[in-house]
């Protein structure tokens, strides 16, 4: 691989895509971002624009416009675009929670996916119907406690899959969620919850194709359980299952080290992770959240805006000024070392 390859190419070269969340507004105002994108990506995830918060703001007042415009993006330079998502609790606007939990009636989430399903049929053909249903602490058998949970029982989730695919019959359906990661109990409890859900939804023969792991590393965890990590990626492929990382990102644990430390800790918290998932060939591609660390969602509010870059998260493969960072050299090494899958 030339010194100049990028991770779309790298990727390829292990037989899976490379893509990164992305806001409109950012890539419309920035030739550099868009120049970065385009030679990176195969694959766009709106970071917010698909949410039922962002396209119906207050009932009937529909917003398309930023995901038609990253829609129409993907089409004019071939990427494609994952659809992200249809219900999660944090993005489903307060009206809607409300009328949820007092009518119960599906035909509010019916018409919520007929206003993006059909819509972007030809455009989007991967979608994370389900984010965040695991909640082995607080939940309900392992089950999120959700608006949609309280209003429909824990078969939201059978109901939910079963409705996109009648309205997306050819699109991948995917269940998305955190923390299956580290050794430690909660996340060996999630993994196990994730996959009884898994096998209660295949026994049911409800369609679902992939669940996406959203891979927020932490370096605050500690290490990563790479076998048990190892062994559930080879039982949700056991079910039949695409497996894809999401939304790669890495949160630092001591922002006060010197830059190359901080860029190794994080490099090296990445090589361990792709290690592991890429070793498993039902993991079909890696998408970082967001390119720069300029974009992340991990920075605090009041150093979004800084100057001083030292005082940023430095969880993403570009820095803030859309420099590489070891974390871009350890993603690419990871797809090269990675066994090609076809
Ligand atoms: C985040 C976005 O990055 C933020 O800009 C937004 O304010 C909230 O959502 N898990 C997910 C993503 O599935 O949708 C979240 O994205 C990050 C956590």
């Amino acid at each position: 691989m030339s010194e100049a390859a990028p991770l779309r190419r790298a990727a390829l070269g292990a037989g899976r895509y490379f893509g990164a969340a992305v806001r409109a507004d950012q890539l419309a105002g920035d030739d550099r971002l868009r120049a970065v994108l385009l030679r990176d990506c195969s694959v766009i995830t709106p970071e917010i624009h698909l949410k039922w918060d962002a396209v119906e703001p207050a009932p009937g007042a529909w917003r398309h416009g930023a995901a038609d415009d990253l829609v129409a993006f993907g089409k004019d330079h071939g990427i494609q675009v994952r659809g992200h998502t249809l219900i999660w609790e944090q993005s489903t606007p307060r009206w809607a929670r409300e009328r949820l939990l007092h009518d119960r009636d599906w035909a509010l989430v019916d018409r919520w996916f007929g206003a993006v399903l059909p819509r972007y049929r030809d455009a989007i053909r991967q979608w994370d119907v389900v984010n965040e249903p695991i909640d082995t602490e607080h939940g309900d058998g392992g089950m999120r406690r959700t608006s949609f949970q309280r209003a429909f029982g824990n078969d939201y989730v059978e109901r939910a899959l079963r409705a996109a695919h009648a309205q997306a019959p050819a699109a991948a359906l995917y269940i998305n969620d955190y923390s299956f990661d580290y050794a430690n109990p909660v996340d060996a409890a999630r993994r196990t919850a994730l996959l009884r859900l898994i096998e209660r939804l295949k026994r049911r023969d409800v369609p679902i194709h992939g669940i996406g792991l959203q891979a927020h590393l932490d370096l605050a965890k500690g290490a990563l359980d790479e076998a048990g990590l190892g062994r559930f990626l080879r039982e949700v492929a056991g079910f039949g299952l695409e497996i894809a990382v999401t939304e790669l990102d890495v949160r630092e644990s001591d922002r006060r080290a010197p830059l190359p430390l901080r860029d190794r800790r994080v490099a090296d918290a990445v090589a361990a992770y792709l290690g592991v998932v890429l070793a498993e060939p039902a993991v079909k591609g890696v998408i970082t959240w967001g390119l720069s660390d300029r974009d992340s969602w991990l920075q605090d509010q009041d150093s979004r805006n800084r100057t001083d870059l030292a005082g940023l998260n430095r969880g993403l493969p570009y820095d803030a000024l859309l420099g590489r960072k070891p974390m871009y050299w350890t993603i690419r090494q990871a797809f090269a070392e990675a066994r090609a899958i076809a």
